[in-house]
């Protein structure tokens, strides 16, 4: 059983792209700049812009972090993300989600100029992914496939089970693993809240990919022996003795669930890291004003 370290790949990724952006500012190119935009003060929203500033630190790239109030009107928010996609000194630029209620998610997203949607989450970007077509990735499925390809695991002809539908993680993954490449050409299964048979579509699968955000849902006698194991989970379950008072918890009940595996990603340590690298390389890729093909 191997334990994927997604903290060294993404390391070792993001000291690759630090060597791109240094060979392209010493030929006189231009640094590339990522923007983003954080609503309000929730704790876990303020870790993860922390950590992509400070993944543009280690990349080499300009950032701005802007910040705006709870209070925030859409209007004044779609203001800020029209002039973002027209200042030609930002590459690309996210919004970091979720926003307050009386604010459109879907309406912010799709006021983002698709070729500054480093987050890979415009509509055009997901249907040209879709299709096949050049367009940003949802970093943490593509963050994934850095993994899976890091490792050499062989992905053609298996049997993915996708656990999760959402927009970011579920069907993008679900997209990916099915795409006539590699890693890829699996023969994928969403599994649900609504599907029935939960535990034999796992035993089936030679890979799972877990993203529901229930903390400890996959276990041991769901998983197929020699399974590969990607847990997505990053619930906050509090934890009294921890000094933050929670303790990240991800979608596998690892220590029972590990020893069936050829490979394992852990919580923390495996796809969190490897997603916010995933959004450096969308970054550079959009300085070069290029896009996945
Ligand atoms: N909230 C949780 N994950 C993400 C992400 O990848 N991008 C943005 N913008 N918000 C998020």
């Amino acid at each position: 059983m191997t334990i994927i370290d997604g903290k060294a790949v993404a390391a070792d990724i993001k000291q690759q792209i630090a060597k791109e952006v240094e060979q392209i500012v010493n030929a006189g190119g231009k640094r590339p700049h990522l923007a983003a935009i954080l609503v309000g003060h929730d704790g876990g929203s303020e870790t993860y812009v922390n950590n992509k500033v400070k993944a543009c630190e280690v990349c080499g790239f300009k950032s701005t972090l802007v910040r705006f109030e709870n209070t925030v009107s859409e209007e004044e928010l779609l203001n800020k993300v029209k002039e973002l996609n027209n200042d030609d000194d930002v590459d690309g630029f996210i919004v970091q989600l979720p926003l307050p209620k009386h604010i459109s998610e879907q309406k912010v997203i799709e006021t983002i100029d698709y070729r500054k949607d480093v987050d890979g989450f415009h509509p055009i970007n997901v249907g040209r992914l879709s299709i096949g077509l050049p367009c940003y990735i949802s970093a943490t499925p593509n963050g994934i496939m850095d993994l899976l390809s890091y490792y050499k695991i062989e992905t053609s002809g298996k049997k993915c089970v996708v656990l999760g539908r959402s927009n970011i993680v579920g069907k993008p993954m679900a997209t990916l693993m099915a795409r006539k490449a590699y890693p890829g050409d699996c023969t994928v299964t969403i599994c649900h809240s609504h599907t029935k048979n939960i535990k034999e579509e796992c035993l089936q699968a030679d890979i799972i990919i877990a993203a529901l955000g229930q903390p400890e849902f996959l276990t041991a006698d769901m998983v197929k022996e020699g399974a590969v194991i990607i847990d997505v989970g990053t619930t906050r379950v509090p934890c009294a003795s921890r000094k933050s008072g929670f303790k990240l918890t991800g979608d596998v009940k690892f220590d029972e669930v590990a020893p069936k595996c050829s490979y394992i990603s852990p919580v923390p340590g495996g796809v969190g890291p490897m997603t916010i690298c995933s959004l450096m390389r969308n970054t550079l890729l959009a300085g070069k004003k290029e896009f996945y093909k």
